[in-house]
């Protein structure tokens, strides 16, 4: 049974919604997810650090990114996180582990596909084989409605109202079927 870690920040619960329905489709497609949160309070003047996050995305056999969109690319704690697993990089420790990536903003374009880019990039540095999303968009469905290939998107405008996070059920079928996804790959990889 494949291990996929989803490893992703969320300021407001949307890309959180996101990482739990990935998880549910990894889940469904018989692999073992485990959710893994960065939060800013991970980060010690301005030094991201958390062993145990850290020891779970080793053991995986594949990882996925997700953050929010923020100006156009990844959160600032994200980054944290990014910049401090470079340790691992000089290791090539995740070499040929498959990796993929989502993320969730306000506006429907928001210059998400700045974020996506970035995490295929921090991916390819580390040696990891990219897996893109494959659903073809349906508007009926909402699957992939952003048309979005790189991975998936979600997207919910900004809502000031202090109520709980919500995220477009097709939005989150996209992450579902991502999640399924990556295990189908990671079996073929690993068979
Ligand atoms: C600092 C900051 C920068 C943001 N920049 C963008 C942006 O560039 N494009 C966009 O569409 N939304 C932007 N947003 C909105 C977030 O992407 C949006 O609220 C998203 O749902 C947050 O995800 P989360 O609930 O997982 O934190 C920004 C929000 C913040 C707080």
């Amino acid at each position: 049974m494949v291990a996929i870690a989803i490893v992703y920040f969320s300021g407001q619960g949307h890309t959180h919604l996101m990482a739990e329905s990935l998880a549910t489709g990894v889940e469904t497609a018989g692999g073992t997810p485990h959710l893994l949160r960065i939060t800013g309070d991970q980060i010690v003047n301005g030094r991201w650090q958390d062993e145990s996050i850290l020891a779970s995305l080793n053991a995986a056999d594949g990882i996925v990114f997700g953050s929010p969109t923020y100006m156009g690319g990844i959160a600032g704690q994200f980054k944290c996180f990014i910049d401090a697993a470079s340790a691992t990089w000089f290791q090539q420790g995740w070499k040929d582990k498959i990796a993929g990536g989502f993320t969730h903003s306000g506006s429907p374009s928001g210059d998400k596909q700045g974020t996506l880019l970035y995490l295929a990039i921090n991916a390819a540095q580390h040696g990891m084989i990219w897996v893109g999303n494959a659903e073809m968009p349906n508007p009926e469905t909402g699957v992939n409605r952003l048309g979005s290939f790189m991975g998936p998107m979600g997207q919910s405008y900004l809502d000031m109202s202090g109520a709980p996070a919500k995220v477009e059920p097709g939005d989150l079928e996209s992450a579902n079927l991502y999640g399924q996804r990556l295990v189908a790959v990671a079996n073929k990889l690993t068979s």
